[in-house]
């Protein structure tokens, strides 16, 4: 199962969705428009900057339009923010806040996407399909998601064929990059590349993306299960903030900057500046009241305090 390993990655900084999307105190728009700009400045050149979910399921992301409006006031050169948009309402919402690319987000289990958008699997394809037409005709490019790739909350083990059969009709539709969602970290490299390979059968690799949660700690060993399949592309959030309000015990993404560590020791390049990224994991940490959750920021930080003491 050994692909070539990519000699560049692009990493999808998730943070500003993913990641604050399951806090319980409303983080101001400052704070989230902030965020952003400094993870442009770190070197991130996709940010995940909001979702245009319903305020009553998604309090926290209540902000969208004020949010990508402000962020789009000053892009920064060569950085797309795309927006989470479950249904047309959502893609119009979009639009109208200056959205140049969006995701539409299924799952490839039953259970986990009547609790996250409230309808089976075939209902939000049919969804979809009405968001990927009105994009197509307004130019706005659009991410397609699956969830659940390997283990869903509510049902267990998910069959990657199933995980296929979501993310080829994602890319029929028109997604130019369908990213694999391991919602609930449950994954390890052998189920991962299991579906992979199913996935692989119907999705090009180049098309590919790998969007995994930390919850269990396999997530920096699933990507490295991926790189070897050829995976070039992962989500990742900055400080490992986050997780799913519809997947109990969900926790955060893999934290950006591990991936940015494992990824330079081994000769990958992501255009990321380290030292940059943890100074951003360390701010927003402290603006949620909490040390950064990942092990990289906390070992450079230390690092540096020690250096501080010795000079
Ligand atoms: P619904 O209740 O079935 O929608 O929700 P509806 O069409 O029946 O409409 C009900 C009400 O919602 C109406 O308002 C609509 O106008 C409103 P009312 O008449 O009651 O006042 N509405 C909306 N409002 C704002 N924006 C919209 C919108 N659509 C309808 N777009 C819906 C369906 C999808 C809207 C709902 O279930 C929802 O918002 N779910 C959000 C789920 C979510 O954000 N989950 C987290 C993101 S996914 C994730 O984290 C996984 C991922 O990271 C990958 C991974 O880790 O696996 C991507
Ligand atoms: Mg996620």
């Amino acid at each position: 199962m050994s692909n070539p390993l990519p000699a560049r990655v692009r990493l999808v900084e998730v943070g500003p969705r993913d990641g604050l999307q399951n806090e319980k105190q409303l983080v101001p728009a400052d704070t989230k428009v902030e965020l952003i700009r400094r993870l442009a400045a770190a070197g991130l050149t996709t940010i995940e900057a909001t979702s245009f979910v319903s305020p009553k399921w998604v309090p926290q992301m209540g902000d969208n339009a004020e949010v990508l409006g402000r962020v789009l006031a000053a892009p920064a050169p060569g950085v797309d923010y795309p927006v989470l948009t479950p249904n047309l309402k959502g893609f119009e919402a979009a639009l109208a806040a200056g959205a140049r690319e969006v995701a539409v987000f299924g799952a490839a289990s039953e259970s986990f996407s009547q609790k996250n958008i409230n309808c089976s699997i075939a209902e939000s394809l049919e969804r979809f399909r009405p968001v990927t037409e009105a994009a197509r005709a307004a130019g706005v490019k659009v991410r397609g998601y699956v969830s659940c790739v390997v283990g869903c909350p509510y049902e267990g083990a998910v069959a990657p064929d199933k995980v296929a059969e979501v993310a080829e009709t994602l890319l029929a539709m028109g997604c130019y990059e369908i990213s694999l969602g391991d919602t609930i970290g449950s994954g390890n490299p052998l189920s991962v590349q299991r579906m992979l390979a199913a996935v692989m059968r119907r999705v090009p690799v180049a098309q590919l993306a790998g969007h995994y949660h930390d919850t269990y700690g396999m997530a920096l060993a699933n990507i490295h299960a991926s790189l070897q399949m050829g995976v070039a592309v992962y989500d990742a959030s900055v400080g490992g903030l986050g997780g799913c309000p519809y997947a109990a015990g969900a926790s955060g993404n893999v934290a950006t900057e591990d991936v940015v560590w494992l990824l330079s020791g081994m000769g990958i390049e992501t255009g990321i500046d380290l030292e940059c990224l943890v100074d951003t994991a360390a701010w927003i940490s402290a603006e949620l009241g909490r040390a950064p959750a990942s092990r990289v920021a906390r070992a450079v930080l230390a690092k540096r305090a020690m250096a501080a003491t010795t000079t």
